[in-house]
């Protein structure tokens, strides 16, 4: 298990925590990789994902690992599950990037236990202002209005956003509070399939990613 496009692994970050006996959620799960190394490290793991195709990846790999690793077709932004459900959601650029987090933060606050905490990966806000929407490069001018953002058009999918003090505020006003945030940047030279050696360089100088810890208060 390793987090965003520099493969920080989460035996450092620990951002989960412990999984042992533990209920987790991954928000938009995809081939459910996560879920399943969870689930052998422990924990019991839930798969969500609105792509059919993607829990068909999911529902193979699970069965290859022979582990318990329930899945669910669902959206993020109105998940089919219980209140104070779980003691973890997560997702390494899952639903949260894709999903609006004025509906997915609350989502998370709600199936959360009070206690648990809500991890993810996603881009930065400075990703978002550096990357051309039309040809998806990015590069080192702030090309878009930073408080102008939420919904962000890049032609062939729509990704999420909101400036540092938007989601502080969202967290808050969820019950969620800041424990952590990870800002990525590579080491001198580090390569990574998800960006342009100019990109890499790029973001030895701005973090590109935030690995958001929150926890939802009350215990
Ligand atoms: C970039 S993939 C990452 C998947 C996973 N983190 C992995 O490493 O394989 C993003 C996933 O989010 C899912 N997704 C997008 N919108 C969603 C939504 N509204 N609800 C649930 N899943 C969603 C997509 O179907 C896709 O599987």
């Amino acid at each position: 298990m390793a987090w965003g496009v520099w493969r920080i692994p989460e035996l450092r970050l620990r951002a989960l925590g412990d999984p042992r006996g533990n209920d987790l959620l991954e928000l938009g799960c995809g081939a459910a990789r996560w879920s399943i190394a969870l689930a052998r490290r422990g924990a019991r793991a839930v798969g969500i994902d609105l792509s059919p195709a993607q829990l068909a990846h999911a529902v193979r790999l699970v069965r290859r690992s022979g582990r318990n690793v329930p899945l669910v077709r669902g959206d993020a932004e109105h998940l089919p599950l219980r209140d104070a459900s779980f003691d973890t959601v997560f997702c390494d650029w899952g639903a949260m990037t894709f999903c609006d987090p004025l509906r997915t933060v609350p989502e998370a606050a709600r199936v959360l236990r009070p206690g648990g905490r809500l991890v993810f990966a996603t881009a930065s806000p400075f990703r978002n202002l550096l990357q051309d929407r039309r040809t998806d490069r990015m590069g080192r001018t702030l090309r878009y209005d930073y408080f102008g953002l939420h919904r962000i058009d890049y032609g062939n999918e729509v990704n999420f956003q909101l400036t540092y003090g938007g989601w502080i505020r969202l967290f808050a006003e969820n019950g969620l509070v800041v424990e952590s945030l990870t800002e990525t940047r590579p080491a001198p030279g580090a390569k990574t399939p998800y960006l342009s050696p100019s990109e890499s360089r790029t973001a030895r100088h701005w973090p590109v990613e935030a690995i958001w810890q929150v926890r939802k208060a009350g215990r």
